[in-house]
């Protein structure tokens, strides 16, 4: 059979995507269509007092001013599981009252008839205000500092074995040292966007969203629709990164402008406004206390992290989630704060915890090696950890030690000098890094539909979407396989809130929790053709035993004697059918956290009840998982040349090697963990934040203020995977790969700069400044 699975085949959206017919949120051509232009707060605390709503109506094309004064009133959502909808503010839905939290928040929504009438409207509206003062500084407020409850997905936000302090205290070599990272955001290449649109009590909404049934179930809560009436669309988004994980203002206002003015409204943020009003990462500062024997042994780690929430909700930056399975050690000690600022609440961004986590713990590893005069990989190599030693628990499958041996070659380990500020290129300072990278491998229950039709195509439905990464494409592969058809055979939908529901695109779980249902469909198709064809005195497989008949190229055939078969399409044509159908749930989770059965009677139930008889779906869900942990790892290493007059910094190669299961698609792979190693650059090297410390507004609102890697500072990537199946994740054996790729990589690069100069920049970014 010719298996399509971890061949580098191209997008299969690719050809919509650069001739424009991909459509995104903001551009489905809707009759009548009126455009809201939100207003944001120019204070940071306080209260509205008037917003001159009379003289906006005055202006030419406006429709109406939608404000606290006049919208409707929305229902407090229970739940904040971002795999069931979470709205990123919970203790702030949007114009129900008058109060200002921060600054950028939304105050109004000004409706016009065009984009541009709407936005001048906004522009030039008159608010008045009551200013308070704002929590604004981080370090300023600390002694405020509270211990949170759990972070995402339940991680524990306080961990301990042993006795952290003692150990320490013995340890022949220490390090204690604090790293700060700034607020990063996201800046998605698609701005936040929704329309939203009534039929009566029915409501549709195209939205960019990580989840589409997340948001349909969150529109059901907030503004009271039953969810059979709510009708969620995402079919292409440019990019998430988190910032499109929880649910922003702009999905709700939509359809409550839509109602209010009785037309379909779109709200498209502006670049400027995605900074205060939809997400971004916390700043954070974090103490690592490493001790070690004079061998390099850890007997001591500790990571103690400062960070920041906002007063509308609580997000917890779990820099320390990794920091108790990364490495053996006997003594372990974990702990997280939270300040609270007026600021936009943070929520996650691509690795949440990890990319800021690694990166202090990484460049603290790298401080013990100097001191140690140990070499850096072979400090990572000694403390390798070969079982998750505060969950006592196996790993699922790793090959991290494979990792940095093929990392180092790649690199050109080798010519790495250990005396820092000795090796030169011309005038330049040559220095190499390297840094462990690490991320759970998450996986969800999940459903999706298989119809085979009697042309010999297929379809797939799905309620996950595709966010840019590449599902659309490894999709149609896992498919196309099980089917046994070429993928130009086989049509993936996603993006659609009606389709069964699919995993949220969060926490890299997408590929790992919707491949397996998408699969068993797929499969439970086939077997229901086989049956049919083994029934079937007309067939020549008539009366043969199911286990020794597999489908490919179109057809069931025999195993072993693959001449004796027929096509799908003979097989239906004779049973005068149109199609065969099957839905599949998995229901397995790696956090154990199996979802509860579905309502008696809803469509999902039917789907419960089939997958009971599905042969792949029963043989997945027994694969016994609760004695493992599922994590990816990998070797992230870099090059840079530094000139020593400027400061300035070339990243000249980096070499990545992840260990991340079944590689799906080479080509999708390789351009995940690429954007994952320009995240991580971007964070290195030139990405913040900043607030005005006397206001504690945003100054940094746009691509020219906020600095992210160009072409122009692109190195030479090498990119490589292991390419094990994992035996317990799923079937297929992958795990997901849209966040890893970020998290060794700032500091293998700030690593990479100390062995180039000498010296140790613990803030980032890393610019010039900071090093001359
Ligand atoms: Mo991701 S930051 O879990 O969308």
């Amino acid at each position: 059979m010719n298996e399509s699975l971890g061949k580098p085949i191209d997008r299969v959206d690719g050809r919509a995507k650069v001739t424009g017919a991909a459509t995104y949120a903001a551009e489905y051509q809707i009759k009548n269509l009126a455009y809201g232009a939100p207003v944001l707060s120019t204070i940071t605390k306080g209260r509205v007092k008037f917003i001159d709503v009379d003289q906006a109506k005055k202006m030419p094309g406006v429709i109406g001013v939608m404000t606290s004064e006049n919208c409707m009133m929305l229902h407090s959502p229970a739940g904040s599981d971002p795999g069931s909808g979470k709205f990123a503010e919970k203790d702030l839905l949007p114009l129900q009252n008058d109060r200002v939290l921060y600054g950028g928040q939304y105050i109004a929504v000004v409706v016009a008839e065009t984009a541009e009438q709407a936005e001048q409207a906004a522009a030039t509206m008159k608010v008045t205000y009551e200013e308070q003062k704002p929590m604004v500084g981080f370090e300023t407020n600390f002694a405020a500092a509270y211990q949170p409850g759990s972070g995402l997905g339940g991680a524990k936000t306080q961990e301990k074995r042993g006795d952290a302090d003692t150990a320490m205290k013995m340890a022949a070599v220490t390090i204690d040292e604090t790293y700060k990272t700034p607020v990063y955001s996201h800046n998605a290449m698609e701005p936040h966007a929704t329309i939203a649109e009534w039929n009566g009590d029915k409501l549709t909404v195209y939205d960019a969203t990580q989840s589409v049934i997340g948001v349909q179930g969150l529109l059901s809560t907030i503004l009271g629709v039953p969810k059979e009436n709510t009708q969620v669309y995402a079919l292409y988004i440019g990019g998430g990164f988190g910032s499109k994980g929880f649910t922003w203002a702009n999905t709700l206002l939509a359809p409550m402008a839509a109602k209010q003015f009785n037309r379909p409204v779109k709200i498209e943020l502006k670049r400027q406004q995605v900074f205060s009003a939809a997400g971004r990462r916390t700043q954070t500062q974090q103490k690592i206390g490493l001790g070690a024997g004079a061998d390099g042994k850890l007997q001591s780690i500790k990571h103690d992290t400062i960070t920041e929430t906002s007063f509308v909700d609580e997000f917890v930056e779990t820099a320390g989630v990794a920091t108790s399975m990364i490495y053996s050690s006997p003594n372990i000690e974990v702990k997280h704060s939270l300040v609270r600022l007026n600021r936009g609440t943070p929520c996650p961004m691509r690795a949440p915890g990890e990319a800021v986590g690694m990166y202090a713990l990484e460049v603290a590893m790298d401080e013990l090696a100097y001191k140690l005069k140990m070499d850096p990989v072979k400090l990572r190599m000694a403390n390798h950890s070969d079982m998750d030693e505060q969950k006592k628990k196996q790993f699922s499958s790793k090959y991290l030690k494979d990792c940095y041996q093929r990392g180092a070659d790649a690199i050109g380990w080798a010519n790495r000098s250990a005396e820092p500020g000795t090796t030169k290129q011309g005038n330049l300072l040559v220095g190499y890094g390297v840094a462990t990278a690490t991320y759970p491998a998450n996986r969800s229950a999940s459903s999706a539909k298989a119809t085979l039709f009697a042309d010999g195509h297929a379809e797939i439905l799905c309620g996950t979407q595709d966010i840019g990464t590449g599902t659309y494409t490894v999709m149609t592969q896992v498919a196309a396989d099980a089917f046994g058809l070429p993928v130009d055979k086989v049509k993936v939908k996603l993006g659609d809130s009606s389709y069964p529901k699919g995993a949220q695109s969060g926490g890299s779980q997408v590929s790992a929790s919707v491949g397996p249902p998408i699969r068993a469909a797929a499969l439970g198709v086939v077997s229901k053709v086989i049956k049919m064809a083994i029934a079937d005195e007309g067939s020549p497989l008539h009366g043969k035993k199911e286990e020794d008949i597999i489908a490919g190229n179109g057809r069931i055939q025999l195993k072993n004697n693959p001449d004796k078969g027929e096509s799908f399409a003979d097989v239906l044509r004779r049973k005068g059918m149109d199609k065969v159908e099957a839905q599949a749930k998995t229901n397995v989770s790696t956090r154990q956290q199996q979802s509860a059965p579905a309502p008696d009677g809803s469509p999902e139930a039917k789907i419960e009840a089939e997958s009971k008889t599905n042969a792949a779906v029963q043989a997945d869900e027994k694969t016994d998982r609760k004695d493992y942990v599922f994590h990816s790892f990998g070797a992230q290493f870099a090059k840079v040349l530094v000139d020593p007059d400027l400061g300035t910094i070339r990243v000249e190669k980096i070499a990545s090697v992840m260990d991340i299961g079944t590689v799906m698609n080479l080509k999708t792979a390789t351009n995940q963990i690429m954007g994952g190693i320009l995240f991580g650059m971007g964070m290195a090297l030139m990405e913040e934040t900043r607030y005005d410390p006397n206001n504690g507004r945003i100054v940094t609102r746009d691509l020219a203020q906020y600095l992210v890697p160009v072409h122009a500072d692109i190195p030479e990537i090498d990119v490589q995977f292991i390419e094990k199946p994992d035996p317990y994740i799923s079937p297929i054996g992958a795990r997901g790969i849209g966040e890893i790729g970020v998290t060794g990589m700032a500091a293998a690069i700030a690593n990479a700069i100390y062995n180039a100069t000498g010296k140790r920049v613990r803030d980032l970014p890393i610019t010039p400044d900071k090093l001359i």
